[in-house]
C-alpha cells in the first residue's frame, strides 16, 4: 500500500500486539502511518513495542494492557478509547492460543479460558467498534483464524473449533456488510514460527515445524496485503493453500486421522 500523509491521523487497533503475528501486523501498519492501540497482558512487551514503532515511524501509539479471558475485557478497552476520544479505523483480532492434548485431560480452565480469548473478545469487540464503521462507511477488519478453521482437529479439538467459528463468523459478516464501505477478513495461517507452539504445549510437532513453517512476517504481509485488498480469506503460502483444498476433497476420517497423528503427543 503506498504511504498517503492523511493517514497519520489513521487509527488501528491489535490484539496480541505483545510478539509474533500480532505484532509484524502492527509494524505494518505503523509503517504506513497508522496511529496504533496494542492490546495484550504484557504491560512492560508492548510499551517496549509502542516506544520502538513510534521513535521508528513518528506515529501515536497507545497501549492497552487487558487479559482479553476476562469477560469485561472487550467494554474495558472500548471505554478507555471513548475517554480518550480514539476512533479505530482497523480492527485486528489477532490475539489466540491453543492448547494441544486429550480433551479429557485438559485444565477446563483454560479451555474456557480459550473460547473468550479466541471467539468471544474477537465477537464481542467487533460488535462494539463496527456500528461507527458503518456508519462512517468506512473500515476493515482482520480476524486470524488459521487453516485449523478448514477442518476438526482431534488432540486440538477446543482450538480447532474456535478458529472454524472465527472463519465462519468472518466469512457471514463480510457478507453481511457487502456495500456498507467496511470490509472483514479472515487471515489463515498455517504454522507459523512464534511463541504459540510452546504456549500450546506441543514440543512434539517436529512433524508440522519440518514441512511447512513459516515466519510470522511473511504470514502478517500476506495477511495486511488481503486486509487493503478488501479479501475475504487469505491462506498464506502454496502448501497450506493446497492442504486446505485437499482436506476438502479427502474423506472426513481420513482428515481427522492425519491430523489425529500430526498432533499426537
Ligand atoms: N503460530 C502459528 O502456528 C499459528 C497458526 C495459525 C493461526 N495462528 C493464530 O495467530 C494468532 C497470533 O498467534 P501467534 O502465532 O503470533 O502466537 P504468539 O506469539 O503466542 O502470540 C499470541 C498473542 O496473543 C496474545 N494473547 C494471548 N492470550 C491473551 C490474553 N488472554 N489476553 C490478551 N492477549 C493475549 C499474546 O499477548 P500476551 O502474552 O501479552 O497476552 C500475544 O501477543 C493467534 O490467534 C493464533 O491462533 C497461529
Amino acid at each position: 500500500m503506498s504511504e498517503d500523509s492523511s493517514r497519520h491521523t489513521r487509527t488501528a487497533l491489535v490484539t496480541g500486539a505483545t510478539r509474533g503475528i500480532g505484532f509484524e501486523l502492527a509494524a505494518l501498519l505503523a509503517r504506513d502511518r497508522y496511529d496504533l492501540v496494542l492490546v495484550g497482558r504484557n504491560r512492560e512487551q508492548l510499551s517496549q513495542n509502542a516506544r520502538q514503532l513510534e521513535s521508528q515511524h513518528g506515529i501515536r501509539v497507545r497501549v492497552l494492557a487487558k487479559d482479553l479471558s476476562a469477560s469485561n475485557a472487550a467494554d474495558g478497552i472500548v471505554d478507555a478509547l471513548r475517554a480518550d476520544m480514539v476512533g479505530i479505523d482497523v480492527l485486528v483480532n489477532n490475539a489466540g492460543f491453543g492448547w494441544n492434548g486429550r480433551f479429557v485431560e485438559s485444565d477446563l480452565a483454560e479451555q474456557l479460558s480459550m473460547i473468550q480469548v479466541n471467539v468471544t473478545a474477537l465477537m464481542h469487540l467487533t460488535r462494539l467498534l463496527l456500528p461507527a464503521m458503518v456508519a462512517r462507511r468506512s473500515g476493515r477488519i482482520l480476524n486470524v483464524a488459521s487453516t485449523a478453521a478448514f477442518y476438526p482437529g482431534p488432540m486440538m479439538a477446543t482450538y480447532y473449533a474456535s478458529k472454524a467459528f472465527v472463519l465462519s463468523f468472518s466469512e457471514a459478516l463480510a457478507e453481511e456488510l457487502r456495500g456498507t464501505g467496511v470490509t472483514v477478513t479472515a487471515l489463515c495461517p498455517g504454522p507459523t514460527r512464534t511463541g504459540f507452539q510452546a504456549r500450546a504445549g506441543m514440543g512434539n510437532s517436529r512433524r508440522v515445524k519440518s514441512l511447512f513453517v513459516m515466519d510470522a512476517a511473511t504470514v502478517a504481509a500476506a495477511g495486511y496485503r488481503a486486509l487493503h485488498n478488501g479479501k475475504r480469506v487469505c491462506v498464506p503460502g502454496v502448501l497450506n493453500r493446497l492442504m486446505t483444498m485437499f482436506a476438502r476433497i479427502l474423506p472426513k476420517a481420513a482428515v481427522l486421522q492425519i491430523l489425529r497423528n500430526l498432533h499426537k503427543r
